[in-house]
Protein backbone atom coordinates (compact mmCIF):
# COMPACT_ATOMS: atom_id res chain seq x y z
CA UNK A 1 0.00 0.00 0.00
CA UNK A 2 1.19 3.42 -0.78
CA UNK A 3 0.01 6.71 0.78
CA UNK A 4 0.46 9.71 -1.72
CA UNK A 5 1.01 13.24 -1.58
CA UNK A 6 0.97 13.52 2.12
CA UNK A 7 2.41 16.57 4.01
CA UNK A 8 4.11 14.09 6.69
CA UNK A 9 5.54 15.11 10.18
CA UNK A 10 8.89 13.78 11.18
CA UNK A 11 10.72 15.05 14.09
CA UNK A 12 12.51 17.53 11.96
CA UNK A 13 9.81 18.91 10.03
CA UNK A 14 6.73 18.43 7.82
CA UNK A 15 7.73 17.12 4.30
CA UNK A 16 5.60 16.55 1.61
CA UNK A 17 6.34 13.01 0.53
CA UNK A 18 4.92 9.09 -0.27
CA UNK A 19 4.79 6.33 2.21
CA UNK A 20 5.40 2.81 0.81
CA UNK A 21 3.67 -0.03 3.63
CA UNK A 22 4.53 -3.89 3.73
CA UNK A 23 4.01 -6.41 6.08
CA UNK A 24 2.46 -3.77 8.46
CA UNK A 25 5.90 -1.89 8.06
CA UNK A 26 7.10 1.49 6.47
CA UNK A 27 8.76 0.21 3.74
CA UNK A 28 10.17 3.37 2.09
CA UNK A 29 9.59 7.27 1.75
CA UNK A 30 10.04 9.14 -0.74
CA UNK A 31 8.65 9.82 -4.19
CA UNK A 32 6.93 6.86 -5.50
CA UNK A 33 5.09 5.41 -8.31
CA UNK A 34 1.89 3.57 -8.67
CA UNK A 35 -1.76 4.08 -7.26
CA UNK A 36 -2.22 4.86 -3.56
CA UNK A 37 -4.14 6.45 -0.93
CA UNK A 38 -4.53 9.65 -1.81
CA UNK A 39 -3.52 11.86 0.92
CA UNK A 40 -3.61 15.43 -0.52
CA UNK A 41 -3.66 18.04 1.10
CA UNK A 42 -3.75 15.89 4.99
CA UNK A 43 -1.31 15.39 7.09
CA UNK A 44 0.34 12.00 8.47
CA UNK A 45 1.32 11.94 11.91
CA UNK A 46 3.17 9.32 14.14
CA UNK A 47 0.07 7.02 15.22
CA UNK A 48 -0.72 9.00 18.76
CA UNK A 49 0.16 7.12 21.46
CA UNK A 50 -1.76 7.71 25.00
CA UNK A 51 0.11 6.63 27.85
CA UNK A 52 -2.75 7.24 29.95
CA UNK A 53 -6.83 5.87 30.20
CA UNK A 54 -9.09 4.17 31.62
CA UNK A 55 -10.44 0.97 29.34
CA UNK A 56 -12.36 0.36 32.19
CA UNK A 57 -12.76 -3.77 32.15
CA UNK A 58 -12.37 -5.60 33.56
CA UNK A 59 -15.29 -4.47 35.92
CA UNK A 60 -16.96 -1.50 35.08
CA UNK A 61 -18.06 -2.45 31.53
CA UNK A 62 -20.95 0.10 32.01
CA UNK A 63 -18.65 3.29 31.94
CA UNK A 64 -16.34 1.65 29.06
CA UNK A 65 -15.19 -1.39 27.77
CA UNK A 66 -11.59 -2.68 26.00
CA UNK A 67 -13.70 -2.57 22.54
CA UNK A 68 -15.54 0.64 22.64
CA UNK A 69 -12.42 2.04 24.43
CA UNK A 70 -10.44 0.67 21.64
CA UNK A 71 -12.77 2.23 18.82
CA UNK A 72 -12.14 5.60 20.57
CA UNK A 73 -8.88 5.22 20.46
CA UNK A 74 -8.74 4.93 16.55
CA UNK A 75 -11.40 7.46 15.98
CA UNK A 76 -9.28 10.07 17.62
CA UNK A 77 -5.91 8.76 16.31
CA UNK A 78 -4.38 6.77 18.94
CA UNK A 79 -2.95 3.87 17.70
CA UNK A 80 -1.60 2.57 21.16
CA UNK A 81 -2.74 3.43 24.96
CA UNK A 82 -1.78 2.37 28.18
CA UNK A 83 -4.68 1.15 30.45
CA UNK A 84 -4.61 2.33 33.95
CA UNK A 85 -5.25 -0.56 36.72
CA UNK A 86 -8.14 0.61 38.34
CA UNK A 87 -10.47 -1.67 37.37
CA UNK A 88 -12.57 -4.69 39.07
CA UNK A 89 -10.68 -6.32 40.23
CA UNK A 90 -7.66 -4.05 40.15
CA UNK A 91 -5.09 -4.85 37.53
CA UNK A 92 -2.69 -5.84 40.02
CA UNK A 93 -1.70 -9.74 38.87
CA UNK A 94 -0.56 -11.27 35.76
CA UNK A 95 -3.98 -12.81 34.91
CA UNK A 96 -5.62 -9.64 34.74
CA UNK A 97 -2.57 -8.10 32.26
CA UNK A 98 -3.17 -11.49 30.61
CA UNK A 99 -6.67 -10.89 30.11
CA UNK A 100 -6.57 -6.88 29.08
CA UNK A 101 -3.82 -8.10 26.54
CA UNK A 102 -5.55 -11.27 25.35
CA UNK A 103 -9.23 -8.90 25.07
CA UNK A 104 -7.39 -6.26 22.98
CA UNK A 105 -5.79 -8.94 20.49
CA UNK A 106 -9.47 -10.28 20.09
CA UNK A 107 -11.05 -6.91 19.57
CA UNK A 108 -8.27 -6.26 17.35
CA UNK A 109 -8.00 -2.46 16.66
CA UNK A 110 -5.45 -0.01 18.06
CA UNK A 111 -2.63 -1.56 20.41
CA UNK A 112 -3.52 -2.04 24.48
CA UNK A 113 -0.62 -1.80 26.63
CA UNK A 114 -1.74 -2.82 30.61
CA UNK A 115 -0.51 -0.84 33.23
CA UNK A 116 -0.26 -2.73 36.93
CA UNK A 117 -1.11 -1.24 40.19
CA UNK A 118 1.85 -0.62 42.48
CA UNK A 119 0.41 -2.29 45.30
CA UNK A 120 -2.48 -5.12 45.70
CA UNK A 121 -5.89 -4.33 45.10
CA UNK A 122 -4.56 -0.30 45.08
CA UNK A 123 -4.76 -0.63 49.06
CA UNK A 124 -1.24 0.79 49.87
CA UNK A 125 -0.54 -1.82 51.79
CA UNK A 126 1.61 -4.94 50.00
CA UNK A 127 3.25 -4.31 46.78
CA UNK A 128 1.66 -6.20 44.08
CA UNK A 129 3.56 -9.32 41.50
CA UNK A 130 5.73 -6.72 39.75
CA UNK A 131 7.70 -9.13 38.03
CA UNK A 132 5.14 -11.30 36.97
CA UNK A 133 2.92 -8.32 35.42
CA UNK A 134 5.67 -7.22 33.64
CA UNK A 135 6.47 -10.97 31.93
CA UNK A 136 2.43 -11.08 30.84
CA UNK A 137 2.78 -7.68 29.40
CA UNK A 138 2.57 -4.65 32.04
CA UNK A 139 4.38 -1.83 30.90
CA UNK A 140 4.54 0.28 33.41
CA UNK A 141 3.41 0.86 37.45
CA UNK A 142 0.58 3.21 38.67
CA UNK A 143 -1.83 3.60 41.76
CA UNK A 144 -3.76 5.90 39.51
CA UNK A 145 -6.55 7.53 41.05
CA UNK A 146 -4.72 7.58 44.32
CA UNK A 147 -1.41 8.27 45.64
CA UNK A 148 0.63 5.68 47.16
CA UNK A 149 0.34 7.36 50.93
CA UNK A 150 3.46 5.68 52.79
CA UNK A 151 6.54 7.06 51.32
CA UNK A 152 8.84 4.62 52.27
CA UNK A 153 6.11 1.87 50.07
CA UNK A 154 6.50 4.40 47.28
CA UNK A 155 10.40 3.80 47.64
CA UNK A 156 10.66 0.04 47.30
CA UNK A 157 7.69 0.23 44.52
CA UNK A 158 10.41 2.25 42.86
CA UNK A 159 13.44 0.28 43.46
CA UNK A 160 11.33 -3.04 42.35
CA UNK A 161 10.02 -1.52 39.54
CA UNK A 162 13.10 -0.44 38.41
CA UNK A 163 14.96 -3.71 38.79
CA UNK A 164 12.17 -5.27 36.50
CA UNK A 165 12.78 -2.58 33.84
CA UNK A 166 9.80 -0.87 34.78
CA UNK A 167 8.80 2.71 36.06
CA UNK A 168 6.37 4.35 38.05
CA UNK A 169 3.63 6.68 36.81
CA UNK A 170 2.76 8.96 40.10
CA UNK A 171 -0.85 10.35 40.53
CA UNK A 172 -0.20 12.91 43.05
CA UNK A 173 -2.38 13.85 45.55
CA UNK A 174 -2.18 13.81 49.44
CA UNK A 175 -5.52 13.40 50.23
CA UNK A 176 -5.15 14.83 53.65
CA UNK A 177 -4.67 17.83 52.21
CA UNK A 178 -7.76 17.67 49.28
CA UNK A 179 -9.74 16.56 52.46
CA UNK A 180 -12.72 15.98 49.62
CA UNK A 181 -12.80 18.97 47.86
CA UNK A 182 -13.76 18.38 44.66
CA UNK A 183 -12.79 21.53 42.57
CA UNK A 184 -9.57 24.18 42.79
CA UNK A 185 -9.26 26.07 45.47
CA UNK A 186 -9.73 29.94 44.59
CA UNK A 187 -12.62 32.16 43.31
CA UNK A 188 -14.62 29.76 41.75
CA UNK A 189 -14.91 27.27 43.84
CA UNK A 190 -16.31 30.39 46.55
CA UNK A 191 -18.19 31.99 44.16
CA UNK A 192 -20.14 28.01 43.44
CA UNK A 193 -19.63 27.01 47.45
CA UNK A 194 -18.06 23.74 46.00
CA UNK A 195 -15.35 22.71 48.19
CA UNK A 196 -11.43 23.39 46.57
CA UNK A 197 -8.25 21.75 47.11
CA UNK A 198 -5.33 23.70 47.54
CA UNK A 199 -2.52 23.05 44.58
CA UNK A 200 -0.11 22.16 47.55
CA UNK A 201 -2.54 19.06 47.66
CA UNK A 202 -0.77 17.73 44.05
CA UNK A 203 2.50 20.14 44.30
CA UNK A 204 3.79 18.36 47.94
CA UNK A 205 3.63 14.55 46.17
CA UNK A 206 5.02 15.58 42.89
CA UNK A 207 7.81 16.84 45.27
CA UNK A 208 7.71 13.65 47.26
CA UNK A 209 8.10 11.76 44.31
CA UNK A 210 11.04 14.01 42.82
CA UNK A 211 12.71 13.80 46.21
CA UNK A 212 12.79 10.27 45.64
CA UNK A 213 13.43 10.01 42.27
CA UNK A 214 17.01 12.08 42.93
CA UNK A 215 17.79 10.19 46.16
CA UNK A 216 17.32 6.84 44.42
CA UNK A 217 19.15 7.61 41.20
CA UNK A 218 15.57 6.12 39.94
CA UNK A 219 13.11 7.38 37.28
CA UNK A 220 9.71 8.67 38.12
CA UNK A 221 7.01 10.03 35.56
CA UNK A 222 4.32 12.57 36.87
CA UNK A 223 0.89 11.75 35.70
CA UNK A 224 -1.60 14.94 34.65
CA UNK A 225 0.28 18.00 35.98
CA UNK A 226 -2.35 20.94 36.68
CA UNK A 227 -0.36 23.46 38.62
CA UNK A 228 1.89 26.10 37.50
CA UNK A 229 3.90 25.63 41.04
CA UNK A 230 4.35 21.31 39.94
CA UNK A 231 5.18 22.86 36.37
CA UNK A 232 7.83 24.91 38.06
CA UNK A 233 9.15 21.76 40.49
CA UNK A 234 9.81 19.24 37.66
CA UNK A 235 11.91 21.96 35.60
CA UNK A 236 14.27 22.72 38.45
CA UNK A 237 14.44 18.94 39.00
CA UNK A 238 14.79 17.95 35.23
CA UNK A 239 17.65 21.00 35.37
CA UNK A 240 19.84 19.45 38.04
CA UNK A 241 19.34 16.03 36.11
CA UNK A 242 16.44 14.28 38.39
CA UNK A 243 15.17 11.40 35.89
CA UNK A 244 11.68 12.79 36.38
CA UNK A 245 9.39 13.13 33.06
CA UNK A 246 5.65 14.70 32.79
CA UNK A 247 2.75 14.26 31.35
CA UNK A 248 -0.70 17.07 31.05
CA UNK A 249 -3.70 16.73 29.47
CA UNK A 250 -5.95 18.49 27.07
CA UNK A 251 -8.28 20.08 29.98
CA UNK A 252 -5.53 21.88 31.81
CA UNK A 253 -4.10 23.50 28.41
CA UNK A 254 -7.61 24.50 27.82
CA UNK A 255 -10.18 25.25 30.19
CA UNK A 256 -9.87 26.93 33.87
CA UNK A 257 -11.49 26.62 36.68
CA UNK A 258 -14.41 29.25 35.64
CA UNK A 259 -16.07 26.30 34.06
CA UNK A 260 -17.45 24.93 37.29
CA UNK A 261 -19.58 28.20 37.60
CA UNK A 262 -22.13 25.86 35.17
CA UNK A 263 -21.97 23.22 37.85
CA UNK A 264 -21.82 21.26 34.85
CA UNK A 265 -20.35 17.80 36.09
CA UNK A 266 -18.26 16.89 32.96
CA UNK A 267 -16.16 19.78 34.34
CA UNK A 268 -15.37 17.37 37.48
CA UNK A 269 -11.84 16.17 37.23
CA UNK A 270 -8.96 14.86 39.71
CA UNK A 271 -6.76 16.93 40.05
CA UNK A 272 -9.22 19.58 39.04
CA UNK A 273 -9.01 22.17 36.40
CA UNK A 274 -7.56 25.14 37.57
CA UNK A 275 -7.25 28.78 36.94
CA UNK A 276 -5.38 30.82 34.07
CA UNK A 277 -2.29 31.21 35.73
CA UNK A 278 -2.09 27.28 35.96
CA UNK A 279 -3.38 26.82 32.37
CA UNK A 280 -0.50 29.48 30.96
CA UNK A 281 2.26 27.38 32.82
CA UNK A 282 1.13 24.46 31.32
CA UNK A 283 1.25 25.53 28.07
CA UNK A 284 4.87 26.91 28.99
CA UNK A 285 5.79 23.66 30.58
CA UNK A 286 4.86 21.47 27.24
CA UNK A 287 6.62 24.64 25.14
CA UNK A 288 10.50 24.24 26.93
CA UNK A 289 9.70 21.01 27.43
CA UNK A 290 9.28 20.32 31.28
CA UNK A 291 6.48 18.50 30.20
CA UNK A 292 6.77 15.67 27.78
CA UNK A 293 3.39 13.80 26.88
CA UNK A 294 0.11 15.07 25.99
CA UNK A 295 -2.40 12.34 27.42
CA UNK A 296 -6.02 12.13 27.98
CA UNK A 297 -6.54 10.58 31.43
CA UNK A 298 -9.47 9.06 29.19
CA UNK A 299 -11.78 8.47 32.07
CA UNK A 300 -15.38 7.17 30.66
CA UNK A 301 -18.03 7.40 33.09
CA UNK A 302 -21.93 6.63 32.55
CA UNK A 303 -24.62 8.92 32.63
CA UNK A 304 -25.36 7.69 36.10
CA UNK A 305 -22.35 8.82 37.76
CA UNK A 306 -21.94 12.25 36.28
CA UNK A 307 -26.32 13.34 36.64
CA UNK A 308 -25.97 13.80 40.23
CA UNK A 309 -25.57 16.63 42.51
CA UNK A 310 -21.47 18.31 41.68
CA UNK A 311 -20.23 17.23 44.91
CA UNK A 312 -21.05 13.49 44.30
CA UNK A 313 -20.41 12.73 40.60
CA UNK A 314 -17.74 10.49 39.31
CA UNK A 315 -14.01 12.57 38.69
CA UNK A 316 -12.97 12.11 34.86
CA UNK A 317 -13.42 13.29 31.22
CA UNK A 318 -14.32 11.07 28.04
CA UNK A 319 -11.19 12.36 26.09
CA UNK A 320 -10.11 10.00 23.46
CA UNK A 321 -11.97 11.43 20.87
CA UNK A 322 -11.18 15.02 21.10
CA UNK A 323 -7.36 15.04 22.60
CA UNK A 324 -6.24 15.46 18.89
CA UNK A 325 -8.08 18.52 18.16
CA UNK A 326 -7.54 20.27 21.19
CA UNK A 327 -3.97 19.82 21.43
CA UNK A 328 -3.39 20.79 17.63
CA UNK A 329 -5.84 23.33 18.01
CA UNK A 330 -4.68 25.05 21.24
CA UNK A 331 -0.93 24.59 21.12
CA UNK A 332 -0.44 24.27 17.11
CA UNK A 333 -2.97 26.82 15.94
CA UNK A 334 -2.15 29.07 19.44
CA UNK A 335 1.57 29.28 18.01
CA UNK A 336 3.44 27.01 21.07
CA UNK A 337 4.23 23.95 19.82
CA UNK A 338 4.93 22.90 15.60
CA UNK A 339 3.38 19.83 14.38
CA UNK A 340 6.57 18.07 14.87
CA UNK A 341 6.62 19.21 18.57
CA UNK A 342 2.79 17.87 19.25
CA UNK A 343 3.67 15.08 17.80
CA UNK A 344 6.81 14.15 19.72
CA UNK A 345 4.31 15.06 23.22
CA UNK A 346 1.63 12.85 21.50
CA UNK A 347 3.76 10.02 20.20
CA UNK A 348 7.52 9.86 20.40
CA UNK A 349 7.88 10.96 23.91
CA UNK A 350 5.40 8.51 25.28
CA UNK A 351 7.06 5.66 23.33
CA UNK A 352 10.11 6.59 25.03
CA UNK A 353 9.49 6.84 28.14
CA UNK A 354 7.68 3.31 28.09
CA UNK A 355 9.70 1.57 25.62
CA UNK A 356 7.17 0.99 23.54
CA UNK A 357 7.24 0.13 19.64
CA UNK A 358 6.51 3.57 17.39
CA UNK A 359 6.46 7.08 17.81
CA UNK A 360 8.28 8.02 14.70
CA UNK A 361 7.56 7.42 10.81
CA UNK A 362 10.75 5.67 9.62
CA UNK A 363 11.73 3.38 7.43
CA UNK A 364 11.73 -0.08 9.58
CA UNK A 365 9.01 1.35 11.72
CA UNK A 366 6.06 -0.50 12.86
CA UNK A 367 3.03 1.74 10.20
CA UNK A 368 1.26 2.76 12.86
CA UNK A 369 -0.23 6.30 11.41
CA UNK A 370 -2.51 9.04 12.18
CA UNK A 371 -3.96 10.82 8.85
CA UNK A 372 -5.60 14.35 9.23
CA UNK A 373 -7.40 17.14 7.86
CA UNK A 374 -5.60 19.80 9.86
CA UNK A 375 -7.74 22.62 8.37
CA UNK A 376 -10.88 20.78 8.95
CA UNK A 377 -13.07 22.99 11.53
CA UNK A 378 -16.18 20.87 13.16
CA UNK A 379 -17.59 21.12 16.59
CA UNK A 380 -17.18 18.89 19.53
CA UNK A 381 -20.96 16.55 20.18
CA UNK A 382 -20.72 13.73 22.34
CA UNK A 383 -23.23 12.40 20.91
CA UNK A 384 -20.89 10.95 17.99
CA UNK A 385 -18.78 9.36 20.38
CA UNK A 386 -18.30 6.31 20.26
CA UNK A 387 -16.73 5.87 23.51
CA UNK A 388 -19.68 4.86 26.24
CA UNK A 389 -18.32 7.96 28.48
CA UNK A 390 -19.82 10.87 26.72
CA UNK A 391 -18.61 12.72 29.57
CA UNK A 392 -17.14 15.90 28.11
CA UNK A 393 -17.05 19.37 29.35
CA UNK A 394 -16.16 20.71 25.72
CA UNK A 395 -19.44 20.03 23.97
CA UNK A 396 -20.10 22.80 21.41
CA UNK A 397 -16.51 23.98 21.44
CA UNK A 398 -15.42 24.78 17.57
CA UNK A 399 -11.41 22.78 16.60
CA UNK A 400 -9.49 22.31 13.86
CA UNK A 401 -8.08 19.17 13.11
CA UNK A 402 -10.15 15.59 12.08
CA UNK A 403 -8.92 12.58 11.79
CA UNK A 404 -10.05 11.12 8.63
CA UNK A 405 -7.59 7.23 8.46
CA UNK A 406 -5.99 5.76 11.72
CA UNK A 407 -3.34 2.77 10.66
CA UNK A 408 -1.78 0.22 12.89
CA UNK A 409 0.50 -1.88 11.46
CA UNK A 410 -0.51 -0.59 8.10
CA UNK A 411 -4.05 -1.78 8.12
CA UNK A 412 -6.98 0.97 8.50
CA UNK A 413 -8.42 0.23 11.59
CA UNK A 414 -10.43 3.63 11.50
CA UNK A 415 -11.92 5.68 8.31
CA UNK A 416 -14.15 8.06 8.82
CA UNK A 417 -17.81 7.34 7.70
O1 LIG B 1 -10.55 12.32 37.03
C1 LIG B 1 -10.06 11.23 37.27
N1 LIG B 1 -10.67 10.09 36.90
N2 LIG B 1 -8.89 11.19 37.91
C2 LIG B 1 -8.37 10.03 38.34
O2 LIG B 1 -7.32 10.04 38.92
C3 LIG B 1 -9.09 8.76 38.14
C4 LIG B 1 -9.99 8.85 36.98
C5 LIG B 1 -10.99 7.72 36.92
O3 LIG B 1 -10.56 6.55 37.03
O4 LIG B 1 -12.17 7.98 36.73
ZN1 LIG C 1 -4.91 10.16 38.16
ZN1 LIG D 1 -6.11 8.48 35.29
Amino acid sequence: MIIKNADVVFADGVKKTDLRIENGVIAEIGKLAGEGLDCTGLTVFPGLIDMHVHLREPGFEKKENIESGSRAAVKGGFTQVCCMPNTKPVTDNKVVVSYIVNRAKEVGLCKVRPIGAITEGQEGKNLAAIGAMKAAGAVALSEDGKTVVSTGLMANAMMYAADFGLKCLCHCEDSSLVDGGVVNEGYYATLTGLKGSIRAAEDIIIAREICLAESLSLPVHICHVSTYSGVQLIREAKARGVQVTAETCPHYFTLTDEVIASFDTNTKVNPPIRAEKDRLAVIEGLRDGTLDCIVTDHAPHHEDDKNVEYALAAFGISGLETSFALSYTQLVRGGALTPSELACKMSANPARILGLEGGAIAVGAPADLMVADLNEKWTIDPADFVSKGKNTPFAGREVYGRVKYTLVDGEIKYREA
